[in-house]
């Protein structure tokens, strides 16, 4: 059952698509795909062996039925295969099967594959057709809206990449049925960045569906129709950022900036880099990263308390988040300055001077004895 469509306009004319949200939309997918991309004779799948395993047939299944010609090509678990080498193999994957540019990639996983999918496809022969298939809550509610796509490297994390929209993305919340609970936290701290950013009505109305679910047992059916309603308007809220600063251009630093969805990243990055990416799943960087922006914020006398209290208590609803102890503070303060984006010398927070009034910041403006105190609270 279809639940929301919600329709992506970008300034590119080619640029517009649907993300379509539902229940039970896997199994008839094929007909999506070819009223999606009716010029494609083949389809090749880019999955993982995991997620493959769950929802691979129903899904070849389907394009095969609506007359596509289907074909698969499955990469590694994890963020360790968002790597050249995956892409390279994935590119080999596309000419041994004879992807033309009228054909169409489908990217069925999270936002490992999403993102390296996305990326072959741009490049494939200058660009063919994607289309998306996200199957976890952070690939549904991020990842998969906003047309970025690349590959981690030696230079860093995601600094290989392209823009490129894919034609449209399905989202079938019956695939959050098997997501493990961690990977669920992790997105449902993303939905509270969003919220947070996005104004009270989307920050409740997450919280709201937090409140009722119980994140040990996960999504059941009974909660999918109220989940397809608060997935879909996160889509909304991320489509209407990007389509207002599709390529995040470097000198927007006004709240409509794409940068906004950098809240709480900061202390989510430097934590993520002080711990080599192995002790945090990304989204619960964020969760952390909420809380250590929000507290920033209350220090500089931006954000009410009562506004600190709420996100605490959305992010704690989202589900537990790992323990920081034993972290090593001064390897977090390092990376702090390390994480200097590429364009701009300074790093750069994201706070609030209330509910969905993020403000962009040089790190230059923020005294660190400021920074230096909330760290030393967040880790002893
Ligand atoms: N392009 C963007 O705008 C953007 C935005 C945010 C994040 N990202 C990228 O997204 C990636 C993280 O994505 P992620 O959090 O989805 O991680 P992921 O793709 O690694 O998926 C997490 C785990 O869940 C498994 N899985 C996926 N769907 C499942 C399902 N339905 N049932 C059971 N298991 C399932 C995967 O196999 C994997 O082990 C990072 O590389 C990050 O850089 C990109
Ligand atoms: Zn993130």
């Amino acid at each position: 059952m279809i639940h929301a469509t919600v329709p992506i306009k970008l300034k590119s004319a080619s640029s517009r698509y649907d993300i379509r949200v539902g229940t039970g939309l896997l199994a008839t997918c094929g007909d999506w795909a070819t009223s999606s991309v009716p010029e494609a004779r083949r389809a090749i799948i880019v999955s993982n062996k995991k997620v493959f395993g769950l929802y691979g047939d129903a899904v070849q299944r389907s394009l095969a039925k609506a007359g596509l010609s289907v074909s698969t090509h499955l990469i590694g678990d994890g963020e360790r295969f968002k790597s050249l080498k995956t892409l390279e193999q994935t590119l080999a994957a596309f000419n041994a099967n004879g992807i033309s540019r009228t054909d169409v990639v489908v990217a069925l996983g999270g936002g490992v594959v999403g993102d390296l999918a996305g990326f072959a496809a741009a490049v494939h022969l200058r660009g063919v057709k994607f289309l998306q298939m996200p199957t976890t809550l952070l690939a549904m509610i991020d990842s998969s809206v906003g047309g970025k796509t690349g590959v981690n490297s030696q230079f860093g994390k995601n600094l290989i990449g392209a823009f490129h929209q894919p034609a449209g993305v399905l989202i079938d919340a019956d695939v959050l049925a098997t997501l493990p609970r961690r990977e669920l936290t992790a997105g449902f701290c993303e939905a509270v960045k969003q919220g947070a950013i996005g104004g009270r009505k989307l920050l409740d109305q997450t919280h709201r569906f937090l409140q009722g679910l119980d994140v040990k047992n996960g999504i059941n059916e009974l909660l999918a129709d109220e989940l397809c309603g608060l997935v879909a308007r996160q889509v909304e809220f991320k489509a209407k950022i990007v389509a207002g600063d599709e390529r995040e251009s470097a000198n927007n630093e006004t709240a409509r900036s794409r940068k906004i969805l950098n809240f709480g990243h900061t202390f989510a990055h430097a934590l993520e880099k002080a711990t080599d990416y192995r002790y945090l799943r990304h989204g619960e960087a964020v969760g952390l990263g909420i809380l250590f922006a929000a507290e920033l914020s209350k220090k500089l006398e931006f954000l009410s308390a009562d506004d600190v209290t709420l996100l605490n208590a959305v992010v704690r609803c989202a589900g537990r988040l790992p323990a920081l102890d034993g972290i090593d503070r001064e390897k977090v303060a390092a990376a702090f300055s390390k994480d200097k984006k590429v364009i701009g010398d300074s790093l750069q927070w994201i706070l609030l001077r209330g509910i969905g009034k993020p403000v962009i910041l040089p790190g230059s403006n923020i005294p660190p004895r400021a920074v230096k105190e909330i760290l030393g609270k967040f880790i002893r």
